[in-house]
């Protein structure tokens, strides 16, 4: 009687185990993995550092700059940023609506941005030129027009 009770305890302790190891392994699917920290998708524009989208030079860190940029149906904010050639370049940047992706074509900048996530990333601008951010997450009927320009100068 007693063993009865220890195995039905097992098998009960074992299936919360198992859901628990499951539900997690789905919420770190989930999340991409350029992200680091939270932000609450309905209140980005008031939320530290997307109250000011666009390049910003800072001092005493591994990087010489900090881009953030917005994302939301169909475009980036801002749409148009110019980098100094050299610069290393912390790219901080979240979506205020759906799924967006985040590549910058010719490099190996490709970051998923994902509602409530902010995703970082943190490259050199080594080559003068035009570069095309567009969005590689099929996000709605204006997906194909969703891009911004960097210019490296
Ligand atoms: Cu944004 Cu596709």
């Amino acid at each position: 009687r007693y063993e009865k009770w220890w195995l039905t305890f097992g098998i009960s302790a074992l299936i919360i185990f198992l859901s628990i190891v499951g539900i997690q392994a789905f919420h770190q699917g989930h999340k991409p993995p350029s992200a680091k920290a939270f932000v609450d998708p309905e209140r980005v524009s008031e939320t530290e550092p997307f109250t000011k989208p666009g390049l910003h030079k800072v001092q005493g860190k591994d990087w010489d700059y900090e881009l953030v940029i917005v994302a939301a149906a169909f475009s980036f904010t801002p749409g148009e940023v110019e980098i100094p050639k050299g610069a290393k370049v912390k790219i901080i940047a979240t979506t205020r609506d759906v799924v967006h992706g985040f590549e910058i074509a010719g490099t190996n900048v490709n970051m998923m941005l994902e509602p409530g996530y902010i995703s970082e990333y943190v490259t050199t601008f080594n080559k003068t030129g035009e570069f095309l951010i567009i969005c590689n997450e099929y996000c709605g009927t204006g997906h194909h027009m969703m891009s911004a320009r960097i210019k490296v100068v």
